[in-house]
């Protein structure tokens, strides 16, 4: 069995962050800063190894055990519901999955609700809890102009600033569940790789633990 620690980044201005909080654990990778295109890096001194992987991708390589590790958002964990621990809260990547419509949207509970989202399941459970009928139109991106052409009566979306809301002249009418960075394990990577996952839960923890 492979001896290193496999842990997977999320790719963008969060993975920053998070490989940042993995350095200052004491796990540093020295050249993953070097610029270049690579997608793996290791430092055998440290028995980790990284890769960067899209966000949204981050559970599944660790659902799969492709990654021991990984970072990924408490939305994409809700949404697919992985079967990873999930060991920690780090923090960061904070904001919220929101419900939002035109500023002149007025519900009719009477009416099915156009509901265009990214996050399919989250916006299933939140309405069923809700006993709502609602009309689902799954989107990929770009979300906020779902409503302005008519496509949707509200969106289901994550708000970090608002400022997008605020660009396309919408607002938020209901939060959902806040959303953070999590950190989560391969169920049998926990298990065989015990040691090392702790010292890093427990490095990373103490930083969260200065944060607060
Ligand atoms: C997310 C989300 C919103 C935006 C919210 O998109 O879907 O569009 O961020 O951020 P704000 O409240 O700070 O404006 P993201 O940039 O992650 O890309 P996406 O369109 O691929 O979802």
């Amino acid at each position: 069995m492979d001896k290193m620690l496999n842990i997977a980044l999320p790719k963008g201005r969060l993975g920053e962050k998070v490989y940042a909080m993995f350095e200052a654990a004491g796990f540093e990778c020295p050249s993953i800063k070097e610029n270049n295109r690579k997608l793996i890096f290791e430092n055998p001194e440290k028995g980790v190894r990284y890769f960067w992987v899209k966000p949204s991708d981050v559970a599944i390589y660790v659902e799969r055990g492709a990654a021991d590790l990984g970072v990924a958002g408490k939305d994409i964990l809700l949404e697919y519901r992985p079967e990873v621990y999930e060991l920690l809260d780090l923090n960061i990547g904070k904001c919220r999955m929101a419900v939002a419509a035109k500023s002149d949207f007025r519900d009719n509970p009477n009416r099915t609700l156009k509901v265009a989202t990214k996050f399919t399941n989250i916006a299933l459970n939140h309405y069923t809890s809700l006993g709502r009928d609602i009309d689902i139109i799954h989107l990929n991106g770009s979300i906020e102009i779902a409503p302005i052409l008519g496509l949707s009566d509200v969106i289901v979306d994550i708000v970090e600033t608002g400022t997008t809301l605020k660009e396309n002249k919408l607002e938020v009418i209901d939060t959902i569940v806040p959303i953070s960075a999590r950190l989560i394990a391969n169920k049998t990577g926990f298990k065989f790789k015990n040691e090392m996952i702790q010292a890093v839960m427990n490095g990373l923890a103490a930083q969260t633990e200065e944060s607060k």
